[in-house]
């Protein structure tokens, strides 16, 4: 059998998910990345679970036609309400920032310690607000492009972190790394909040502290699109 395909995406996803006794995938809709990393043995199990029935009743097709059905848990919960029982990673990704931030939020206590894998498509800065809120900090970020889209990942671990409302924005690992996507990205990104500024300025009552920020992070991001490579 040939192995599933991934994007790079799920490429990323697979290359932070570390090798562990069980994982889990919150919100895994297809069950791609979690088969995958069953067949591989880099989880001897996996829980494969969503919010909808419809979309758990992809991955379940997909974990019978891979023959993976006794190394696979499949659970339709809300968030983190599927860890019934400790594991050692869980992945989060796809979902809105503020859907993943607050699965976060609300589950925690049952998260055990577990290294965490992320990527929201909006939102970005709750997410990592809601990983120092849980007492967790994140160890990596890391960039890919997947059909014409910018994609960022976090990789957090057990640990108290502070970070401020720039490092939020920016991503405090993403900013220092030597990612060779970060000038593209920082560019867009430069791109985006400069397009905001323009908005905040033209308002019938400009607010003087939202016209601030937006311009403290256009320039950031501007340093960050002319930077070639730093060390981390
Ligand atoms: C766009 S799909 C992403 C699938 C896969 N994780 C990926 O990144 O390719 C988002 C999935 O998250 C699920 N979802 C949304 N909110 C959820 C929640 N609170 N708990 C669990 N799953 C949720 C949706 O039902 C949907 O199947």
């Amino acid at each position: 059998m040939r192995p599933i395909q991934l994007d790079e995406r799920l490429s990323l996803a697979m290359a932070l998910f570390p090798s562990c006794r069980e994982g889990a995938d919150i919100g895994t809709d297809h069950g791609r990345l979690p088969c995958r990393l069953l067949e591989e043995g880099r989880c001897q199990r996996m829980i494969l679970s969503d919010i909808s029935p419809k979309a758990l009743s992809r991955a379940q097709t997909l974990v019978q036609q891979r023959g993976l059905v006794d190394r696979a848990t499949l659970v339709v919960a809300d968030g983190l309400e599927a860890l019934t029982h400790p594991v050692d990673c869980v992945s989060m990704m796809g979902m809105g920032g503020r859907t993943i931030a607050g699965a976060l939020l609300r589950g925690c206590q049952r998260l055990a310690g577990a290294t965490l894998v992320l990527s929201a498509h909006t939102e970005l800065p709750e997410v990592r607000q809601a990983v120092e809120e849980i007492g967790y900090h994140l160890v990596q970020e890391r960039l890919c492009r997947a059909g014409n889209r910018w994609y960022v990942f976090l990789q957090a671990v057990p640990g108290a972190a502070r970070y401020t409302p720039l490092e939020r924005i920016l991503g405090p690992c993403l900013s220092r790394s030597g990612d060779p996507l970060l000038a593209g990205y920082a560019a867009w990104r430069r791109g985006v909040w400069e397009a905001r500024l323009a908005g905040l300025r033209q308002a019938e009552a400009p607010e003087a502290e939202q016209i601030r920020q937006a311009e403290e992070v256009a320039a950031a991001y501007a340093a960050l699109a002319a930077k070639e490579e730093s060390p981390c």
